[in-house]
């Protein structure tokens, strides 16, 4: 039987990160996954991490099974702080939370949650996303289709294309939206969009599908979720999905969480048993570890505080670097404007250059991006930021 499988393509990001790994290139940079760097290009795990893992360690008084919801705990905070605390969705009872193996597994269980409550739902997705929304959602068995969303032009939102699309799509189809911190493209919805978007799915009646899988990377922990806290405000129902892998810094310890927010708690108490036997049938209960780590750091108003300031320093540095492109590319003799990159929010930048030059840098540079020209600004750090601008303004000239 195994005979027959065919080859499949490799995942384009974590197929760039296993390349990046074997590349021998003492000077090699990494600018493809998302994932966090510091000035020494070190992924490290957070204080407050450390202090609540120790404490987990102390605690901990039973490995019995957790339960498929997860962690109750974290759930409360998780909605909380996706929310805010007095969220009128959260005093009404009206959300349901499962604490999930990451946000792709949050995206996985919404996915067959969708296909329970509506089998026909067709989702449709920003073009371009996160390379993986398409294939999981195929996988689960939902048809996707894409609306506009970035100008590759203009190096902005492509509005009027994008509600146009929008305004077509019919009540029971889902449409998915970047909280904040656009993936891949860093092109986020202004306040006013995200109310023209919730005038839509009000108007047409479908039902957003919230993508937060980088909350506090862009502006701030509240900043970041204003466009969804409005939404939430405003719709009937929705679903969050949302990630710890890049705000707690826990990317392998696999945690997120899945909120579905109904019209009203007789609704939200029957969509949980549904969400619930998704749960069971994938992967029965998530692993307790990532979400205690949260929940310990949440219960604690000091490692909250130590939290907030690490992730301040995560987004300020990854912010500082914005300018620094563009003035060390200037630097380096290239004139086209590059301006673009500042009204990019949170850890990717789409650097707008062809795939020819994106193969150059690669080939003959070791500079490691997605295929799109996406960029993870967290990769860059004054011992690299030269070699990468010089890089770029040669395969720019030739
Ligand atoms: C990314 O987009 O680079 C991250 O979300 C990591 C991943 O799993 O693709």
């Amino acid at each position: 039987m195994f005979a027959q499988l065919q080859p499949v393509a490799t995942d384009p990001i974590l197929g760039l990160m296993a390349a990046y790994k074997e590349d021998p290139n003492p000077n090699k940079v990494d600018l493809g996954v998302g994932v966090y760097k510091d000035e020494q290009g070190h992924t490290a795990v957070l204080k407050c991490v450390k202090e609540a893992e120790a404490l987990r360690l102390k605690q901990e008084d039973s490995k019995t099974y957790i339960g498929m919801a997860g962690d109750l705990g974290f759930n409360a905070h998780i909605e909380k702080l996706a929310f805010g605390a007095s969220h009128k969705v959260l005093l009404a009872n009206r959300v349901t939370t499962a604490h999930t193996p990451g946000g792709t597994g949050a995206l996985r269980v919404a996915a067959e949650f969708i296909k329970k409550a509506n089998p026909n739902a067709t989702i449709w997705v920003t073009n371009p996303t996160w390379a993986n929304h398409i294939s999981l959602f195929q996988a689960a068995g939902l048809k996707v289709k894409e609306y506009s969303y970035y100008d590759y032009s203009t190096k902005g939102l492509n509005e009027e294309a994008m509600f146009a699309e929008l305004a077509t799509v019919p009540a029971g189809d889902v449409v998915l939206v970047h909280a904040c911190c656009h993936n891949p493209s860093g092109m986020d919805l202004t306040f006013a969009q995200w109310q023209r978007f919730t005038d839509l799915a009000k108007a047409r009646g479908f039902t957003p599908l919230v993508d937060m899988a980088y909350q506090g990377f862009g502006e701030g922990l509240d900043e970041d979720a204003r466009g969804l806290r409005y939404l939430a405000e405003q719709v009937e129902e929705m679903i969050l999905c949302s990630s710890c892998s890049k705000n707690f810094g826990l990317y392998r310890e696999r945690i997120g969480a899945v909120s579905v927010v109904a019209a009203d708690s007789k609704i939200a108490d029957v969509a949980k048993v549904n969400l619930l036997s998704v749960v069971r049938s994938i992967y029965s209960m998530p692993p307790a570890h990532g979400a205690i780590i949260v929940a310990n750091i949440l219960n604690s108003q000091e490692l909250t505080a130590l939290w907030h300031q690490e992730l301040a320093e995560m987004r300020n540095r990854i912010n500082s670097y914005r300018q620094l492109i563009i003035d060390k590319l200037a630097a380096e003799g290239v004139t086209q404007d590059f301006s673009f990159i500042t009204r990019q929010h949170g850890m990717f930048s789409f650097l707008g250059i062809n795939k020819a030059q994106i193969d150059r840098l690669r080939s003959e540079f070791s500079i490691y991006m997605v295929g799109s020209s996406r960029v993870s600004i967290a990769g860059l750090n004054h011992s690299n930021i030269d070699y990468f601008a010089k890089a770029v303004a040669t395969v720019l000239k030739d």
